[in-house]
């Protein structure tokens, strides 16, 4: 019976020895030099039985069974495998998927072995499991080749060991991908193989990066680094490295730096704040000398008024302008964390809590139900008054969010070294913009008069003092979230 049959060698000598063979056997022959060959030609061609080669530069035999096998129009090909490496490769017919296995030896043998699994494809069952290697009594192993296959194993396993993703290009599509390129596309290796490298990343991203590529003149480049490419949920830059020599090879290094970004973010916003802390001491400073001067010469006019009812009523004013100036410097002072350092000392944060929940439930409107859920005892280091006021900014700008009321609650919870504090509200929330920027000192979007934007400044320096963290997480209409992470008292 005729069959259609494929035959991958990038010997020329053994595709014309198969031609002829399989020829005079009456049967329809294609052949292809490579694994890249046959893939193209696989898309109109559908053979009844593949020989492949398995070394062969750009995509492998092993690979190239590997893709044949998840081929649903390709399920019913019986796959011949013939190496001449068989014996140094020690190879497991079964594992590459292959149907049987032929030793490359001498011609005479060989073609006995290929007529042999011709007629085997006639009654074999698809999964029949290959008993043996075909022609092995006729070779020998040979020390080169095992040194250079040696040699490929090791190269092979650096690769695979290596964080950076490695695309290996030929003629725009991949033939070859490491472990960390696989796991980074989150793709099986044989969708990756053969696909084109730069339509696997999101449409957008697709575009910026051929744009690249046409502008670049054939590189090699990097792109993303400034702005990273996404991957999925990674950020990631690219390098393109054309191969030397060979117009049509590229490799291709993906380097996941979603980490980094991340780093270098919380380093930008921690010397912004640094920066900022340092203006702002500076300016609380002389604004502090005005105020005194401003006090002094109050109190003077106070004690020559001859108790003048209008003027003490207007000094009056004046020291409750400059006492709410002093509390501002304080605020400011706080901020930068200039001031004068207090003790730090041993205390039970629950009890702290508690008391800014009596003073919350008596000065806040009744149309904001407050809950507490804290622990009997929290021992951490710190000082109490600051980590008062942190709670109180936290407390007072979520009510500040509920102006027509809803839900504050106050938790705690001890998680291995640190205690969580958090003070959630069921407000407004906020946009990105607004969350982004919300501990900045004097940022605000309430009306003039209403607030200074130092609240969460001031408690931002504070748990910075303290050795903690503050994470927000808020969305507009869905509330708003503060996280205090502080570490607990050592034993
Ligand atoms: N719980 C919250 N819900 C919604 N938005 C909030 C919340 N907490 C803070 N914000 C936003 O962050 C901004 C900055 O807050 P911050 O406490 O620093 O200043 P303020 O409350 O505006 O003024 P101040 O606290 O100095 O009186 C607020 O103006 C508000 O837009
Ligand atoms: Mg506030």
């Amino acid at each position: 019976m005729k069959k259609k049959i494929l035959v991958v060698d990038d010997n020329p000598v053994m595709l014309k020895f198969m031609i002829n063979l399989l020829n005079r056997e009456g049967h329809d022959v294609k052949t292809a030099e490579d694994g890249f060959i046959a893939l193209s030609m696989l898309t109109s061609f559908k053979p009844d039985i593949m020989f492949i080669d398995l070394i062969m530069p750009k995509l492998d035999g092993r690979k190239l069974c590997q893709i044949v096998r998840k081929m649903e129009d390709l399920k019913n090909c019986y796959v011949v495998v013939i190496s001449a490496a068989v014996l140094e490769l020690n190879l497991d017919c079964i594992e590459i998927g292959a149907n049987v296995c032929i030793a490359k030896g001498p011609f005479d043998v060989l073609k006995k072995n290929v007529l042999a699994a011709v007629k085997e494809s006639y009654h074999a069952p698809r999964d029949t499991i290959p008993k043996s290697i075909m022609g092995l009594e006729a070779v020998d192993p040979r020390r080169m080749t095992s040194e250079l296959l040696s040699r490929n194993r090791h190269l092979e396993t650096m690769l695979e060991s290596m964080a950076e993703g490695i695309l290996e290009i030929f003629s725009h599509r991949i033939v070859y991908a490491n472990s960390a390129a696989v796991s980074l596309f989150g793709l099986p290796e044989e969708k990756l193989l053969f696909s084109y490298p730069f339509d696997l990343f999101e449409k957008n991203e697709c575009s910026r990066i051929k744009a690249l590529l046409k502008s670049g003149e054939g590189g090699p480049f990097e792109i993303g680094h400034d702005t990273p490419l996404k991957l999925k949920d990674r950020r990631v830059t690219i390098r393109y490295l054309p191969v030397k020599g060979d117009g049509s090879t590229v490799i291709i290094l993906i380097t996941d730096v979603t980490e980094r970004k991340l780093l270098e973010l919380q380093v930008q916003h921690a010397r912004k704040m640094e920066a900022i802390g340092t203006i702002a001491s500076g300016v609380a400073h002389n604004f502090r000398n005005i105020l005194n001067a401003i006090h002094v010469n109050n109190q003077l006019i106070q004690m020559n008024s001859d108790s003048n009812a209008e003027v003490d009523t207007n000094t009056g004013r004046i020291e409750s302008a400059v006492k709410k100036g002093a509390q501002l410097v304080e605020d400011l002072m706080q901020f930068s964390r200039k001031e004068l350092i207090k003790e730090f000392k041993r205390f039970n944060l629950s009890e702290l809590i508690r008391e800014t929940h009596q003073l919350i439930k008596i000065s806040f409107d009744k149309n904001i139900d407050i809950h507490i859920n804290v622990p009997e005892s929290i021992s951490i280091i710190g000082r109490p008054s600051e980590l008062s006021q942190a709670l109180m900014n936290l407390c007072t700008n979520a009510r500040d969010a509920m102006p027509n009321g809803g839900v504050l609650r106050i938790e705690a919870k001890v998680d291995e070294n640190n205690v969580i504090v958090m003070i959630s509200d069921t407000g407004q929330g906020m946009e990105k913009e607004v969350k982004e920027k919300c501990f900045d000192p004097f940022f605000t979007t309430k009306a003039i008069g209403k607030g200074t934007g130092l609240g969460l400044s001031t408690t931002y320096g504070i748990v910075k003092d303290h050795e903690g963290d503050i994470h927000v997480y808020s969305e507009p209409n869905k509330g708003a979230v503060f996280e205090l992470h502080l570490p607990l008292a050592p034993e």
